[in-house]
């Protein structure tokens, strides 16, 4: 039986997967006091090790049984994207809340089958998407939603992948990425590029038709980037979107975390409100800027570094468990998303627009 809601005490939460994203979400869910750690699992040991020490009242364990046995209220699972279907699945048939990070999988079969698994067993899925959370991409959305920029006709989107500045990922983190992108789920339109149909699903509402044409970068034999790539898309409600990937080795970059340069600029019919960074914060301009009437406006006391972001999704989650709040992610819009992004990569292989199907 999953934990009825909402919760009475601490949010206690169990970990699946203590891979490089931990290093963004675990410092979040240690500085909230809602949230109690109360199991960490993962196959390797030098991992546990790392997290054991900052939760020393967690469980700690190689084996998801070991997890559950300590009965948390909510699972994060954040094991590899081809994992996810079969971990999250088996997570939810026992009767967890699940919490998974984003994509919700690979293919539309493994999130139908956590969706059912989520249905058969009352258990909550939603997926953690930090974008949504990203202060200025907050602040954007109130923007429009306020109408500071009248009523949205477009949006321009960007992403450069940089060989230089971020942090270091260890190779096994990007070990399955390159796996997953033999069957065309590359790197930057699958993995990344989820986060900014994420966000256009979030402003926009679903899209009604696609065309993606894709490059390839070869940065060592056999490992090519799926870069240069454009993308264009219009909602339902008009809105035309094109995201733009490109991949820039030699660019730096600073950040502490993910680098890369990106972009998102929502066109109304007044004015413009453009985000001009999200992973990294190479750029000292406002994180948000918004243009009207002859005028800039720029936000310079926005909480905007990708930490920001995740200590905002530690307290949504929190919210939603606690005090119902909706979660900035279900697994319905999420399978939207996915069913976007599908239909994307369907578009570059037939070399035209395709009408993504309703969800
Ligand atoms: N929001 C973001 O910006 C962002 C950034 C990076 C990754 N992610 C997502 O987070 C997820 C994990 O990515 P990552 O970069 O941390 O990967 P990673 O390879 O660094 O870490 C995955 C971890 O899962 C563990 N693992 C594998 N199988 C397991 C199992 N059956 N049970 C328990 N643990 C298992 C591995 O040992 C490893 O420690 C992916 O879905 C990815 O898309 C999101």
């Amino acid at each position: 039986m999953p934990s009825p809601l909402p919760l009475k005490g601490p949010l206690r939460l169990g970990l699946l997967g203590l891979g490089q994203i931990t290093e963004l979400m675990l410092p979040a869910y240690a500085a909230n006091s809602d949230v109690e750690v109360v199991g960490l699992c993962d196959p390797d040991p030098e991992r546990l090790a790392r997290w054991s020490g900052v939760f020393p009242a967690a469980t700690v364990t190689r084996d998801r049984r070991g997890l559950l046995e300590g009965s948390p209220d909510v699972i994060d699972v954040l094991v590899p994207t081809p994992l996810h279907a079969e971990v999250a699945g088996a997570v939810l048939e026992a009767g967890f809340h699940v919490q998974v990070q984003k994509p919700i999988a690979r293919d539309l079969e493994g999130a139908d089958a956590m969706l059912a698994a989520a249905r058969a067993s009352g258990a909550r899925l939603h997926v953690l998407e930090d974008y949504l959370a990203y202060p200025p991409l907050v602040r954007l959305h109130d923007l429009i939603d306020e109408g500071a920029i009248g009523t949205p006709v477009g949006c321009h989107m960007k992403i450069v992948a940089t060989g230089m500045g971020g942090w270091e990922v260890s190779p096994e983190s990007y070990e399955w990425q390159f796996q997953q992108a033999k069957d065309g789920r590359g790197m930057l339109v699958f993995d990344h590029g989820w986060h900014q149909l994420a966000v256009a699903h979030w402003l926009f509402g679903p899209v009604r038709r696609i065309f993606a044409w894709l490059g390839a970068t070869e940065i060592v034999p056999e490992i090519v980037m799926d870069a240069p790539s454009t993308i264009v898309w219009e909602h339902h409600n008009g809105v035309r979107v094109v995201l733009e990937i490109s991949f820039a080795i030699d660019t730096y970059f600073r950040s502490s975390h993910y680098g890369g340069d990106e972009r998102v600029e929502v066109t109304g019919t007044k004015g413009f409100a453009r985000c001009n960074r999200i992973s990294a914060f190479g750029i000292q301009e406002p994180s948000l800027v918004l243009y009207r009437d002859g005028e800039v406006r720029g936000f310079h006391a926005l909480d905007d570094r990708p930490p920001d972001a995740f200590a905002a999704m530690a307290a949504r989650s929190v919210a939603v468990f606690k005090e119902g709040a909706d979660p900035l992610m279900d697994a319905s819009v999420a399978r939207q998303v996915l069913v976007t992004l599908l239909a994307a990569l369907d578009s570059h292989r037939l070399g035209t627009p395709v009408d993504v199907p309703a969800s």
